[in-house]
């Protein structure tokens, strides 16, 4: 018999290999393959297309013998896994990550041999057509950002592939590189093909051990496939803001992980000066599939208004049913959360749920309607980020949540810009003499006519009003999105649970 079980970090946490080693001692072939991404059943046993989970040494036995009431069916047929549209984890739970001939049998290096039948400006233009959008977070168009580097006058060109998932709640980019590495590497061929780069780099978060050590197993097996293109991992060192594509640059090059104004834009003047590629893990990921079908067939047809194609949303928090679920644009919260991810882990009600990161806004259950595309989160003041999704319960202080946030941007901050490095500080500072309300040392004011000092009281209502103005400062004086974005989870809280910041 062969137990099919995952070698993802997750699974691996949550004990898979203590449950590989029973099925090796019951005399069973294991193979170790990608997670299917519910992460709630981890770790996911699969026998003849059966699944179980969450496996224990203990369980074997029954689940060999069918017995196991761990035993969740089909796996393709589990609702959590037939109500996704999956195409950038199409492989997802099915092949062994390192394994070349499952790559190539389920359609891998399809979209490279297409990509390469048709001439780079082609295959740009059936990026744009796609309407692929990039999947970090900004949802810039990718075919756009690809025909200025191709476009652009340089000795040398790059691809940079970022992968410093900093998000909370986010691990698509992880499971992506554990479970589909030479998915990555080959959109980053077609990228490098497009623009005509010989030289790549994957910029991946120390964090992820596992996925650096796929990463270079994969690129070793391909090194002929994707030739000319060379490709190499480089390991950050634990910021947050080197998830920002210039830093993670200046990181790359060596340098102190500080933000570069832009412009030049990195499409101009990135990686040592020359005309670079900065994406997504997941919207390279997304070229292979885009290529295979044809950019204006596929992604074009999916989604809703500017946001096309599917997005792999993340599913983390206080939520009974995590994991990752690839979908087309448009599904809202009230589906994702309820329906799919089954409510809180705890039982209780929902109070908020922070889509997009710890830069992201918190959304209250009354906007829970909202459709999940670019367009509908900024009009909501919220974003999309990275898909990740943080859900909540009603024993959460979102006073608390604000002032972390604030924090969390003090901790974070490259110290460049002065709206982020002082602003933040002073932002938690302010928060806390609001939830106190208005007592302690910091109430008192001391102004600065110093022959004449007096001393004034503000009131909560003139503190509230300040913290609004700091993050209207830091919203648009900030060198980049860490500063800038901070105020959407502060003031989010702020508008929606105001009676968080009374003491
Ligand atoms: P941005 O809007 O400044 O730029 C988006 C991308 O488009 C950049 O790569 C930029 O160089 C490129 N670009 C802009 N105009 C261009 C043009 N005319 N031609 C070619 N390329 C052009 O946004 P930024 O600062 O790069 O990213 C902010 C986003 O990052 C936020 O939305 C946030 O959600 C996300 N983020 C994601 C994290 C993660 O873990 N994935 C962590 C933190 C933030
Ligand atoms: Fe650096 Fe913060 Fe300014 Fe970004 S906003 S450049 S992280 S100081």
């Amino acid at each position: 018999r062969v137990a099919r079980i995952s070698d993802d970090a997750l699974s691996i946490a949550c004990g898979a290999e203590a449950v590989a080693q029973a099925f090796e001692a019951a005399g069973c072939t294991v193979e170790r393959v990608s997670s299917w991404g519910m992460h709630w059943l981890e770790p996911l046993v699969e026998i003849d297309g059966i699944g179980y989970g969450p496996a224990m040494p203990a369980d074997v036995p029954a689940m060999l013998d069918g017995t196991s009431a761990k035993c969740i069916g089909k796996i393709s047929d589990h609702p959590f896994i037939a109500g996704q549209q999956r195409l950038t984890f199409a492989r997802a739970g099915k092949t062994r990550p390192l394994s070349l001939e499952d790559y190539a049998t389920t359609g891998g290096w399809a979209g490279l041999n297409r990509a390469r039948s048709l001439e780079p400006a082609q295959v740009v233009a059936e990026v744009l057509q796609s309407g692929l959008r990039g999947r970090g977070g900004a949802g810039f168009p990718a075919g756009v950002k690809w025909k200025t580097v191709a476009k652009a006058a340089g000795a040398r060109k790059y691809i940079v592939c970022n992968a410093d998932e900093g998000d909370s709640g986010t691990f698509a980019d992880r499971m992506l590189m554990e479970g589909d590495p030479f998915q990555l590497i080959e959109g980053m061929a077609i990228a490098a093909y497009a623009v005509g780069a010989q030289r790549g780099y994957i910029y991946v978060r120390s964090e992820y051990p596992h996925a650096i050590a796929k990463l270079n197993a994969a690129i070793e097996l391909a090194a002929g496939i994707i030739a000319p293109l060379r490709l190499e991992v480089r390991m950050g060192a634990g910021a947050y803001v080197c998830g920002e594509e210039t830093s993670l640059l200046n990181s790359i090059e060596g340098k102190r992980g500080e933000v570069r104004a832009k412009p030049p834009l990195p499409a101009l003047q990135g990686l040592f000066g020359c005309p670079t590629v900065v994406n997504n893990v997941l919207t390279l990921a997304a070229v292979p599939h885009i290529l295979t079908e044809g950019g204006a067939s596929l992604y074009d047809s999916l989604g809703v208004d500017r946001s096309k194609g599917t997005m792999p949303i993340q599913l983390a928090g206080n939520i009974k049913h995590g994991g990752l679920y690839e979908i087309a644009f448009g599904i809202t919260l009230n589906e994702l959360i309820y329906e799919i991810g089954g409510g809180t882990a705890s039982g209780r009600p929902v109070k908020a749920v922070q889509v997009g990161g710890p830069l992201g806004a918190y959304i209250p259950p009354d906007q829970f309607d909202l459709r999940f595309a670019y367009e509908d989160y900024a009009q909501a003041d919220a974003l999309i980020g990275h898909a990740g999704i943080v859900v909540f319960d009603e024993s959460a202080d979102m006073g608390h949540m604000a002032r972390f946030a604030m924090e969390f941007c003090a901790a974070e901050s490259c110290g460049k810009c002065t709206p982020c490095r002082i602003g933040s500080t002073r932002g938690v500072e302010l928060i806390d003499r609001i939830r106190a309300g208005g007592r302690g040392v910091d109430a008192v004011e001391v102004l600065p006519q110093m022959h004449n000092a007096r001393k004034t009281r503000r009131s909560t209502e003139d503190d509230i009003a300040l913290l609004e103005d700091l993050c209207e400062t830091m919203k648009f004086g900030s060198l980049c999105a860490l500063g800038g974005f901070t105020p959407y989870p502060v003031l989010s809280a702020l508008k929606h649970w105001p009676e968080d910041f009374r003491p």
